[in-house]
């Protein structure tokens, strides 16, 4: 009996390992054979041009801090301001002419494509950031009507506000007196993350995580939605997508994380959604209760929505007010101007922050922001993918299924667009007469342009303007550190590796 169990034992586990190396080398197999057709059709891994040569030898970093700033220097000395990157399969432009073809005259072309779909369709569902045609024009539809509505920019102000006012400051004013004391500084960057999870969490769901409160907690929520996002952008870094849907199939290691995050951040969407249904939407302001009117009977498409507005409202707001602190910080001329302008329309001691009108007469604040993400664009460069065969206006040929980018950030460097004084810090050209003056979207697509233009651009620009009004009169904010290069982590939006110390003096009224 003892010997049957033995052998028979040993003989389901012999067969459960040839199953198990049977499975396994199909496995191997099928992702090498998906492997090589991917690359066949969309990269050529063999090409020996010098750029494609930096790129795998990585031989660009000797010169460069950031892929960014190799991609502007490679733009900035192309004749038509256009380079492929053939192992990528990818052509990118600085080109306004490509860029307008791109984004409005052939836009149908040019959809987001399912390549950039699939990899965050797990975190983002059909939310309107994820998809096309038919379904991101209903909620473009659906969402520019809430958007453009005064009851919901009044609640996005008053949102920012009072975050402004009872968390910000304090922390600001807090950080003052430990620099006094003991000469301790803050991470700004971090800081400003935090303030823009509670603003786009109030804004979207009605929810405060409160990762802003004085002890700087730790918010389950802001770590599971931080954590989701690196994780799906980290797909697209995979030689091949087979690599990280296999690893998704198996539930391991990064797919497994990325599962528990995404279950994190639903559950606590979905939870809110069945409040709402039960205890009533109408009176709310938020986008979610808003939206609640117009998708009455599908859950899981509302949650989708909303959750793209979390990943696109974020960490963008973030990395602008990054990227203009950094700046005001080098520039205290600029500084000094901005904070004159608001005294000036506020009044010298302030109490109250700027209201919508007051924000309006800010012509040169107007003007330092634009221009700070001219330098600093949140959204650094972004891809489309070609529907069918096309020809760009500077006679770039463009296959079907090819991946198309455009570049702000290297648009943002270019002499033949911005002049020769293009890498200065300079609101004054964006003034006619003291009055801010806006740039052609194509020139300047730091919001993207065209049919699909960022929905919270106005937001975003109302929500850094009032940071900026509420902070520059009251602080200095210095960056510390030795003053180098800036140095980007790679991910979806620009974010500084090692985030950004600052030590923060308040000024005396
Ligand atoms: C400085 C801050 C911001 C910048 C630079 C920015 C930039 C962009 C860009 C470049 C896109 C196009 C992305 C693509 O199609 O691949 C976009 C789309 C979008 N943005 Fe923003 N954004 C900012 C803030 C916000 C905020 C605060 C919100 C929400 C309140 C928001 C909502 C959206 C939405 C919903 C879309 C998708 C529009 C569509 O596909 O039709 N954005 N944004």
């Amino acid at each position: 009996m003892m010997t049957f169990e033995t052998s028979s034992s040993s003989l389901q586990s012999m067969a459960t390992t040839t199953t198990g190396f049977l499975f396994f080398s199909f496995t191997f197999l099928f992702t090498m054979f998906s492997f090589l057709i991917f690359i066949s059709r969309s990269m050529k891994p063999w090409c020996n041009c010098p750029t494609c040569r930096s790129y795998l030898s990585m031989s660009w970093t000797k010169n460069f801090s950031n892929l960014c700033d190799w991609y502007t220097h490679l733009l900035q000395n192309s004749p038509t301001g256009t380079i492929h990157v053939h192992v990528l399969g990818n052509t990118i432009t600085s080109n306004r002419d490509n860029v307008e073809h791109i984004l409005k005259t052939r836009f149908d072309n040019y959809p987001k494509g399912k390549p950039f779909s699939t990899v965050l369709g797990d975190l983002l569902g059909r939310g309107i950031f994820n998809v096309d045609g038919g379904s991101w024009k209903f909620q473009r539809k659906m969402a520019s009507l809430e958007l453009g509505s005064v009851a919901i920019r009044s609640y996005a102000l008053e949102t920012v506000m009072d975050e402004i006012q009872t968390r910000l400051i304090p922390l600001m004013a807090a950080s003052s007196e430990t620099v006094t004391a003991n000469n301790s500084g803050l991470d700004l960057q971090d800081i400003l993350r935090r303030f823009s999870f509670d603003i786009i969490c109030k804004f979207s769901f009605g929810l405060d995580p409160g990762c802003l409160l004085p002890s700087l907690p730790v918010s389950n929520l802001a770590d599971a939605f931080d954590l989701a996002s690196k994780l799906s952008a980290e797909r697209a870094m995979n030689a091949s997508p087979m690599i990280w849907k296999l690893k998704r199939f198996f539930k391991i290691g990064s797919e497994k994380r990325l599962i528990e995050a995404i279950t994190v951040v639903n559950d606590l969407a979905n939870e809110i959604i069945k409040q709402r249904r039960e205890m009533g939407f109408a009176t709310r302001k938020d986008l979610l209760s808003r939206f609640m009117g117009s998708v009455n009977d599908d859950d899981k498409y509302l949650k989708d929505i909303v959750v793209s507005f979390l990943l696109a409202g974020r960490d963008t707001v973030t990395s602008g007010l990054t990227g203009f602190f950094n700046l005001l910080s080098k520039n205290p001329k600029v500084e000094e101007l901005i904070r004159e302008e608001v005294n000036r329309v506020l009044g010298p001691v302030q109490d109250n922050l700027a209201t919508f009108e007051q924000m309006r007469q800010m012509h040169y604040l107007n003007a330092a922001v634009h221009e700070s993400l001219r330098l600093f664009p949140p959204v650094q460069f972004d891809s489309k993918y070609a529907e069918k065969d096309d020809v760009l206006p500077d006679g770039t040929v463009v296959k079907k299924g090819s991946r198309v980018t455009y570049h702000p950030y290297a648009m943002g460097r270019m002499e033949n667009i911005w002049g020769p004084d293009c890498l200065e810090f300079k609101p004054e050209r964006w003034l006619k007469d003291g009055v801010f003056v806006q740039e052609c979207p194509f020139k300047y697509p730091v919001f993207q342009a065209g049919p699909r233009v960022c929905l919270g651009k106005d937001l975003a620009l109302m929500n850094m303007k009032s940071v900026a009004a509420a902070l520059v009169p009251r602080f200095d904010v210095r960056v510390v550190g030795p003053n180098q290069e800036l140095r980007f982590a790679p991910g979806l939006t620009a974010t500084l590796r090692g985030g950004m110390p600052v030590k923060v003096y308040e000024k005396g009224y």
